[in-house]
């Protein structure tokens, strides 16, 4: 979705044409922290616009990806740990939720939004979205794992067996695994389940969406439109 900007400042204001125009020369105006004062500028989805530094409102839904770093949760701030909603420096970030969590030693790609239906789509184990983690183990991870992963494995405290799931082995003590579920602590229960510990674990792709390798551990930035499109396409 793009919108005009003059036409936006309009409809999110109430002012006129002539007073936004006016406001734009004034340098009053904002996209994502810039100036602008160009009335025709073309705002995409998630653009931020402020006036006078306030922001007027979101346009649109945010769809944003970050590097988290150990020692972040991935729900509310505790008394120990800070929530990875901290790293984001970006307005009403209240609104912001995560799509599929991680857990406070785990780095990775975090999916963050203020769209129900998008997240719904990234973590319902009904729609297959598939998230690939690269996996630490403390014994060596060996090729007769593969099957039992492909199968399913049964989880101590669950009824049902995990859906299947791809083992790659990189080296002694290292592998993918890619799931289409996200069960509380999954892939460290499902090493466990053969006897094996995850000593780190780092996701690196959601669905079609990769970790950008230019995110250093702590840093964000919004989801391309074909990234945004590519879940539950
Ligand atoms: N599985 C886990 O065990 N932990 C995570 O953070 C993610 C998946």
């Amino acid at each position: 979705m793009t919108v005009r900007l003059d036409k936006y400042i309009c409809e999110s204001t109430g002012l006129t044409r002539s007073l936004a125009k006016r406001a734009l020369k004034r340098g009053e105006i904002k996209v994502d922290g810039i100036m602008v004062k160009d009335a025709s500028l073309q705002l995409v989805d998630g653009s931020i616009v402020t006036f006078n530094d306030e922001v007027i409102q979101v346009l649109g839904n945010r769809y944003i990806m970050l590097h988290k770093p150990q020692g972040y949760i991935c729900s509310t701030q505790d008394e120990v740990h800070q929530s990875v909603l901290n790293l984001l420096d970006v307005p009403q970030v209240e609104k912001l939720h995560i799509a599929g969590r991680l857990d406070v030693d785990t780095t990775g790609l975090v999916l963050i939004t203020d769209d129900g239906q998008w997240s719904h789509q990234v973590t319902s184990p009904k729609k297959q979205c598939a998230k690939r983690y690269r996996v630490e183990l403390a014994d060596p991870v060996t090729e007769d794992l593969i099957e039992p992963f492909a199968t399913g494995l049964a989880l101590r405290g669950e009824d049902n067996l995990t859906l299947p799931a791809k083992l790659e082995i990189l080296a002694s003590h290292e592998a993918l695994l890619t799931i289409n579920e996200g069960k509380y602590h999954q892939v460290k229960r499902m090493f466990a389940a053969v006897g094996n510990k995850v000593v780190a674990l780092h996701r690196e792709q959601i669905g079609a969406i990769e970790l950008d390798s230019d995110l250093a551990e702590g840093e964000w930035r919004m989801l391309t439109a074909a990234e945004v499109a590519s879940i539950g396409a």
